[in-house]
């Protein structure tokens, strides 16, 4: 694998672009290639099964663009279509989820504790992280909740408002959540609204956001490879695969600037 090649981030739409800003933060010299599933969103209401067959072509095209990692930033895709994915791929580019390194980052500060998972119908009714932590064997208590109001509402921006406020804390009240030393933010829409949820915990339970702590995992995966770019002149593609105005505004706020999305049809 040439270090030089970019590495391939791709979502059920634009809410992965929150991992695409922390990767960019951590590892400004890397190229990036961004695919937003948005003419499938949301992936948290698909079958596991339609989830594998989107992430098949995905990988197909990350692969024809010679991305030397292809990173998962979406949870409901990496509870459905990981393991899919990693085969699919083989040895042509590491596959990375947005999963295993939030379960490593647990086994290390919660053992013998009880734990919040929020996230899409799709990421919770998978078990995906309850799975995970048991093979741990930390004896880590998982309470999990789907909130699947959260990214539409997002998506609309509505975070930091009244309206986001009230559906958060109606959410955040579910007695499922109660007793909890940490809450995972399993949706990588979420990290829009950590600091009003950490607001309502009063930072007495720990808000855990994954993207960080995924792009620490791949940055240590880069440098321990020898696949990390140090210098040169980087490039950064943004594609959805259905255009609208709406999308194209939205990028603003989950990558913190403004990117030029380009139309890429997967799918005809
Ligand atoms: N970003 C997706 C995730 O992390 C949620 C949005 C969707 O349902 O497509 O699960």
């Amino acid at each position: 694998m040439n270090k030089e090649k970019p590495i391939g981030i791709f979502d059920s739409g634009i809410g992965g672009l929150t991992v695409a800003r922390a990767v960019k933060d951590l590892l400004p010299n890397e190229s990036i290639i961004y695919f937003g599933d948005t003419a499938h969103l949301p992936y948290g209401d698909k079958s596991a099964a339609a989830i594998q067959s989107y992430t098949v072509k995905i990988c197909d095209l990350l692969l024809k663009q010679q991305c030397k990692v292809i990173l998962i930033a979406c949870n409901s895709a990496s509870s459905a279509a990981y393991q899919l994915a990693k085969e699919y791929v083989g040895s042509k580019a590491k596959v990375i989820n947005v999963i295993d390194p939030v379960i490593s980052y647990l086994g290390e500060k919660f053992e013998n504790k009880t734990i919040g998972l929020i996230g899409t119908k799709r990421t919770v009714r998978s078990n995906v992280y309850q799975k995970k932590l048991d093979k741990l064997n930390k004896n880590i208590q998982l309470r999990s909740l789907a909130t699947p109001l959260l990214a539409p509402m997002i998506e609309e921006g509505y975070f930091d408002n009244t309206i986001s406020e009230h559906i958060i804390q109606s959410y955040i009240s579910d007695p499922t959540l109660q007793g909890i030393e940490a809450l995972v933010l399993g949706c990588t829409h979420y990290p829009l609204i950590k600091k009003q949820i950490a607001g309502f915990y009063n930072e007495k339970t720990e808000v855990i956001d994954s993207s960080n702590i995924v792009a620490s995992y791949l940055k240590n995966y880069l440098n321990k490879n020898n696949l990390n770019r140090e210098s040169g002149v980087n490039y950064n593609k943004f594609f959805v695969s259905d255009y609208t105005h709406s999308f194209a505004e939205a990028t603003r706020i989950f990558f913190k600037e403004e990117v030029n999305l380009e139309y890429y049809p997967l799918w005809e």
